[in-house]
């Protein structure tokens, strides 16, 4: 973990500050693969990213597994523009195929009070998988409304607002390589 301020932007009001470096986020998630190819024991997993934050990390999470692979996607929204849940999941893009019989991950960028996983944990379940799992990058426990366990975390972040490697403030920020402490004005 760094500490240094990488950048500012909007007439100095937003600050970065290095939390998990590019560097350990790689050997971490090579790390969660090995794992991943350990418990299914060569087995077919299929994986399920959240968009759109957890597209990077899916996509470098596929690379490290040298298994049979299969990908989708499904797209949902509970924060508003801001840094405040809105408390309620909206799925806006459903699966392309059934996941009936599979060994299916679920794969997210960030668990935070557990509203988004346990709403897809729920829908997915229904749908028969072989077993359904699931991994996040990123854990901020601290900040938990509904109980959700990931199987596979990344890291474990104290409650502070993230950006970078996917995840996003309105939509910024996610092609940073780093993730990153953003501080911001009070609202
Ligand atoms: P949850 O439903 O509260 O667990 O939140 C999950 C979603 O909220 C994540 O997929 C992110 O899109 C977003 N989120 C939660 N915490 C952060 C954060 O610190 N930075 C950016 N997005 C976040
Ligand atoms: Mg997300």
């Amino acid at each position: 973990m760094g500490g240094t301020v990488i950048a500012t932007s909007r007439k100095n009001r937003e600050h970065l500050k290095v939390l998990l470096r590019q560097n350990a986020i790689q050997k971490r998630i090579a790390e969660m693969a090995q794992q991943i190819k350990r418990d299914f024991k060569g087995e077919r997993v299929h994986l399920i990213g959240v968009l759109k934050g957890a597209c990077i990390f899916l996509a470098d999470l596929i690379r490290k597994m040298d298994t049979d692979v299969s990908i989708d996607f499904m797209a949902v929204a509970s924060y508003g523009k801001g840094r405040q849940t809105s408390g309620q999941v909206r799925l806006y893009k459903d699966l392309d195929m059934s996941i009936e019989g599979m060994n299916v991950i679920l794969v997210e960028d960030i668990l935070d009070t557990g509203l988004t996983l346990s709403y897809l944990y729920r829908i997915l379940k229904q749908r028969k998988p072989k077993s359904l799992r699931i991994a996040a990058l990123l854990d901020k426990p601290s900040r938990r409304v509904k109980e959700v366990k990931a199987d596979y975390v990344g890291f474990t972040i104290p409650n502070e607002f993230v950006v970078g490697y996917g995840l996003d403030y309105a939509e910024r920020y996610r092609n940073l390589k780093d993730v990153c402490i953003l501080s911001l004005p009070p609202e």
